[in-house]
């Protein structure tokens, strides 16, 4: 079991997260972040950091998607595990729907 990142990340990044996880197993794209599936240890500590409702854990039904893009991007981004700025517009990006078609980038951020 572990933990996800979802789309409701795209565009809001508020990068809460990082400061609490105790095996730093977060990592950066360009407008979101992803959780290593084989890092996490299932702490959960995360989940209720993010005000974007943006972590679940893999229990929970449908996010098989999810997974496996945190799976595949953790491989390659950098590391991130200190908070940085929202984007400016993050809360404006709060819970809307479809950005993973419309916003998601597979490019790396720029980690810590
Ligand atoms: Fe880190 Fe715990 Fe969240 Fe996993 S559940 S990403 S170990 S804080
Ligand atoms: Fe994303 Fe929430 Fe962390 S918006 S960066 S998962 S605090």
């Amino acid at each position: 079991m572990t933990y996800v990142v979802n789309d409701n990340c795209i565009k809001c990044k508020y990068t809460d997260c990082v400061e609490v996880c105790p095996v730093d197993c977060f990592y950066e794209g360009e407008n979101m972040l992803v959780i290593h599936p084989d890092e996490c240890i299932d702490c959960g500590v995360c989940e209720p950091e993010c005000p974007a409702e943006a972590i679940k854990p893999d229990t929970e039904p449908g996010l098989e998607k999810w997974l496996g893009l945190n799976a595949e991007y953790a491989k390659t981004w950098p590391n991130i595990t200190v908070k940085k700025e929202a984007p400016a517009d993050a809360k404006d990006w709060e819970g809307v729907a479809g950005k993973f078609e419309k916003f998601f980038s597979a490019e790396p951020g720029q980690g810590d």
